[in-house]
């Protein structure tokens, strides 16, 4: 059967770096494809692409070894690192809710162009497969992770910040900021040189988190970008806002 509780799915998910080699059924593989068509992105304009590749095709530094990898291909435009972590994150919690375990991969990249396309460039992948560790948490004390009080001054919206909280970042960096009031939430992430890139990504993850959370409570959302909140807040780059109603 299949499991679509991925709001139950954040407070228990964790990174799986354990796997048995055996490659998962062809049935299994085409129930995670089928599930490509059900996610959606931040950013509708960009153009991605999402292959599952095999056993040993994504290599690289801290890469645990998979039967399969999800790579992510994407246009890179304006958005395209924090879009392309709101994306594969549906997939990370799809996964964990189906008792298959999964861990992002900052640094891998394929073996080879299997996209084989100008426009659409590798971005990320995760590796995935059935577990050999234990595949959930038990509980949200065992999650490493900042408080809320030091990731916002949002007010009223911790129900959907404290599934952000949980989320998984590169190095468990939790860059990310969270200000406003009353639905209406601007994202940021701490400007540092290094970890632009994933501080993006993680970002992405984030607010998919959100998003989640708003669906779970019965609430719509929307993205825009907020030019006033560019200017506001000194030392973070600002990523997006959503509007929760
Ligand atoms: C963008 C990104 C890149 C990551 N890269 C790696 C990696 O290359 N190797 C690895 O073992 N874990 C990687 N991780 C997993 C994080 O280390 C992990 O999410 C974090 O420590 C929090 O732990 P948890 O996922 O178990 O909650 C990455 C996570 C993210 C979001």
């Amino acid at each position: 059967m299949e499991h679509t509780d991925l709001y139950s799915t954040i407070h228990k998910r964790k990174s799986i770096r354990k796997f048995d080699p055996t490659p998962l059924d062809e049935a299994t593989i085409a129930k995670i494809s089928n599930r490509f068509d059900k996610i959606k992105p931040l950013i509708t304009e960009i153009k991605t692409k999402l292959m599952i590749l095999p056993a040993n095709t994504v290599k690289g530094l801290f890469a645990p070894k998979a039967p399969h990898y999800l790579a992510l291909f994407s246009e890179e435009k304006e958005g395209y690192l924090t879009n392309a972590g709101y994306i594969l994150q549906q997939l990370d919690l799809y996964l964990s809710a189906n008792g298959l375990g999964s861990c992002w991969l900052g640094v891998a990249k394929p073996i080879k162009d299997f996209n084989n396309d100008s426009i659409l460039k590798f971005v990320i992948s995760l590796a995935f497969g059935r577990p050999a560790e234990q595949l959930h948490r038990k509980g949200v004390e065992e999650y490493k992770r900042l408080s809320l009080d030091q990731i916002r001054n949002a007010s009223g919206m911790d129900d959907l910040l404290e599934p952000a909280r949980l989320a998984p970042s590169a190095n468990n960096s939790q860059k990310w900021f969270f200000t406003g009031s009353d639905g209406n939430l601007d994202v940021y992430v701490s400007n540092s040189l290094i970890q632009n890139k994933w501080s993006l990504i993680d970002a992405g993850i984030a607010i998919c988190h959100i998003c989640i959370a708003a669906q779970h409570l019965g609430k719509q959302f929307e993205f825009s970008k907020d030019l006033k909140a560019v200017k506001s807040e000194h030392g973070r780059n600002y990523v997006t806002s959503i509007r929760i109603f």
